[in-house]
């Protein structure tokens, strides 16, 4: 069975996401670093948790997959933590190993998340959202962006 649109255009995002950051990460490793590439991909990725948490995660949750969305939920608080942290060293601009360390535990993290999220959470995209949310959530992904400010539900943790 083909994969919902949304779930289509979410899972190109996780590649999307990990190609811009395997990319710096390997330029910063044979000596270069541009801080613009990896700060486009962060917002990509602080954008594409936006539109799950607000878009696709509530009623996949209200329809019964409350321990998934738990846990897809406190990760998406580990990989914030972690933006926190390259966001820091970014501005910081001198320890360019520990970018490249940090980057490369974000691509370990994202890993993690992205291989349960893909085959738990995102075959429902298209069963248990209503059709309104669907159309929204394309056309976030396509344009929108997360409101100034806005953090995830558990960045703290
Ligand atoms: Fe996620
Ligand atoms: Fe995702």
């Amino acid at each position: 069975m083909p994969d919902p649109a949304d779930a289509t255009a979410l899972k190109r995002e996780h590649h999307e996401i990990d190609c811009a950051i395997e990319v710096f990460v390997e330029a910063v490793e044979l000596g270069y670093a541009q801080p613009e590439a990896l700060t486009a991909a962060l917002d990509t990725l602080r954008r594409h948790i936006y539109v799950e948490e607000v878009f696709l995660f509530p009623p996949i949750r209200q329809a019964g997959m409350v321990m998934p969305i738990l846990v897809m939920l406190r990760e998406h608080g580990e990989l914030w933590h972690t933006m926190d942290t390259l966001k820091d060293l970014l501005a910081d601009g001198e320890d360019l190993r520990r970018l490249a360390k940090t980057c490369r535990q974000l691509l370990a993290q994202l890993d993690r998340h992205n291989s349960k999220e893909e085959p738990v959470v995102y075959p429902h995209a298209d069963v248990d959202l209503p059709p309104q949310t669907t159309t929204e959530l394309a056309r976030f992904i396509e344009s929108g962006r997360a409101p100034d400010g806005w953090v995830c539900q558990h960045a703290s943790g």
